[in-house]
């Protein structure tokens, strides 16, 4: 599903001042596989998302997705290839603040072209799965904040993407919470997503089925846990 080879990005600050933020990175992600990526800040965990979910294109090295060499496709192609095959979950949920939680789930199915009608079943169909059907004329800071993940999440889901990008999920939620997020992740999973998870959280990191430890830009693990 992904394949990243000798991968090196490079961010110039200056003329004379630039960090090598990921250092020849080649790697290999199945469709159905539940993978942590893990280090510590500033190792370039977000770097090699952003280029894993085609939002930045500024690399050397070659990113085939699906078969589709993405360094050779144009940013308008990009940003199609990006909301058809990912769905994303950010640390502080990435709300719109006005809007309700339903409002929320909405707007990458309004992106699609989706009609009203069907938005509204499926709007209704993810927010029952993941827990917030409840809660739908709520806005965010109705909300506790398992409860905007919980949105955030079927936000991801509702365009029914292949692989759910997750950075650092849950480090705004207290640890119960968090392990509900997780719990979630894990049956999403089950049934079939491949779910890439950032995080510098060794616990969370256990329950995925494979842990790559990233260090300087580098790659410096990558162990597969048998099937629990
Ligand atoms: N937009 C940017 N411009 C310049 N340097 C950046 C930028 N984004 C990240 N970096 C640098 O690249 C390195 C990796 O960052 P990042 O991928 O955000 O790490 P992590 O997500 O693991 O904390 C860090 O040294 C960071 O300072
Ligand atoms: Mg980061």
């Amino acid at each position: 599903m992904i394949k990243l080879e000798n991968i090196v990005k490079e961010y110039v600050l200056s003329k004379d001042n630039s960090i090598v933020a990921l250092n020849n990175v080649s790697l290999e992600i199945e469709e159905g596989e539940f993978v942590a990526i893990v280090g510590k800040s500033g190792s370039g965990k977000s770097t090699l998302l952003n280029i894993m979910s085609c939002l930045d294109k500024e690399i050397k090295g070659k990113y085939i997705l699906d078969g589709i060499d993405i360094s050779k496709k144009k940013s308008k192609e990009l940003a199609k290839i990006r909301n058809k095959y990912f769905g994303f979950i950010f640390q502080n949920f990435n709300l719109l603040q006005k809007l309700t939680a339903y409002e929320n789930i909405e707007i990458p199915l309004i992106y699609k072209r989706v009609p009203r009608r069907n938005r509204k079943k499926l709007i209704e169909e993810y927010a029952k799965k993941v827990g917030i059907d409840q809660r739908l004329k709520h806005k965010p800071n109705e909300l506790s904040g398992g409860q905007q993940q919980r949105v955030a999440i079927a936000r991801a889901l509702v365009t029914n993407p292949k692989i759910i990008m997750a950075d650092e999920p849950t480090g705004a939620l207290d640890e119960a919470t968090g392990i509900q997020i997780m719990n979630l992740l894990e049956e999403l999973n089950k049934e079939g997503k491949t779910v890439l998870l950032i995080t510098h959280d060794m616990d969370l990191a256990k329950r995925a089925k494979r842990k790559i430890v990233i260090s300087d830009g580098k790659i410096i693990s990558d162990t597969k846990v048998g099937e629990k």
